[in-house]
């Protein structure tokens, strides 16, 4: 397996935190070798599933161009090697979206900041219709906690982004497919022990546009073996597992973590034995 290039487990235990760090826009977007098959994957999803993957209020026109300059100017300073071809039929979000392994998402401030155009062909278990022209608050509402411990932070995070100081986050979880492509909100247990499980992390990136005023959220997505981790990284198992067993109840419910601790210390059991 190549080197898996984030583990963002806290080695002291689940923390809720915006964790946000400031971005050096020179690696805003990643490229990596499985480019040609996630953009096949996205070429596949936007034939076949337009309405799950694609989301666009007119509100999020302008963001939405502003993006796509942005996206093809990116490239062509840093991966010059990379042919850029843009469909005239396409929203701007779209176009975009084509070019990178990252999901978009456009939002726009009126009342509040609301999501107003998006992309996303990888969700991990959301749904972005749903979504679309909601709040940070509502988009974040089924997340346990999130109400008192993020809502006011990530409010005054969006209030006070300017374009010169972009900043980005990691997310992680435990899920029993590599599936990219996950828009069910279902969150059952993942099934089967350690052999059958998959680390997903999310890299998010957040920049304000300085001629829209849009922020631009990005996702991109990493899944490894669970297994393979333990095997290289000898801190990554008894880590996973204290930040299983740390998390509070209401999040290893909404992540679909009931009863994952235990299987997976006899897993890790059964690896030093
Ligand atoms: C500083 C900014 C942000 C913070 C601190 C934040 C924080 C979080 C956290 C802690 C979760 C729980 C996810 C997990 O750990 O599995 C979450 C979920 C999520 N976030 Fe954010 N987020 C931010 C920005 C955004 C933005 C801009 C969007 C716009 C699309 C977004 C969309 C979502 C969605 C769709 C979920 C899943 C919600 C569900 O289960 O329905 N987040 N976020």
């Amino acid at each position: 397996m190549s080197e898996f290039p984030y583990l963002p487990l806290e080695t002291k235990g689940w923390r809720m935190a915006m964790g946000l760090r400031p971005l050096d826009i020179d690696h805003w977007l990643e490229v990596d070798e499985g480019r040609e098959s996630e953009l096949e994957q996205k070429r596949r999803l936007l034939e076949r599933a337009y309405d799950v993957v694609v989301a666009t209020n007119r509100e999020g026109d302008a963001g939405s161009r502003e993006l796509l300059a942005e996206v093809t100017n990116f490239l062509e300073v840093h991966y010059p090697n990379i042919t850029i071809e843009l469909r005239d039929d396409d929203h701007p979000v779209v176009a975009a979206a084509r070019l990178v392994q990252e999901d978009l998402c456009v939002l726009v401030r009126s009342d509040a900041w609301r999501l107003q155009a998006a992309c996303v062909c990888f969700p991990s278990r959301w749904n972005l219709a749903s979504k679309l022209g909601t709040t940070l608050d509502d988009i974040h509402r089924p997340v346990p906690s999130y109400d008192v411990e993020l809502s006011r932070p990530t409010n005054a995070f969006f209030e006070r982004l300017k374009p010169s100081r972009s900043f980005w986050r990691l997310n992680w979880t435990l899920i029993d497919s590599p599936a990219l492509h996950q828009p069910t909100s279902a969150r059952r247990s993942p099934h089967g022990d350690l052999a059958d499980w998959f680390f997903r992390v999310e890299r998010q990136t957040l920049r304000r546009l300085p001629l829209s005023d849009a922020i631009i959220f990005t996702i991109r997505n990493y899944v490894a073996s669970a297994q393979e981790l333990c095997d290289s990284h000898e801190e990554f198992g008894p880590t996973l597992l204290l930040n299983l067993d740390t998390a509070p109840e209401s999040m290893q419910s909404y992540k679909g973590w009931i009863g994952v601790a235990d299987r997976l210390r006899r897993s890790l059991g059964g690896v030093t034995n």
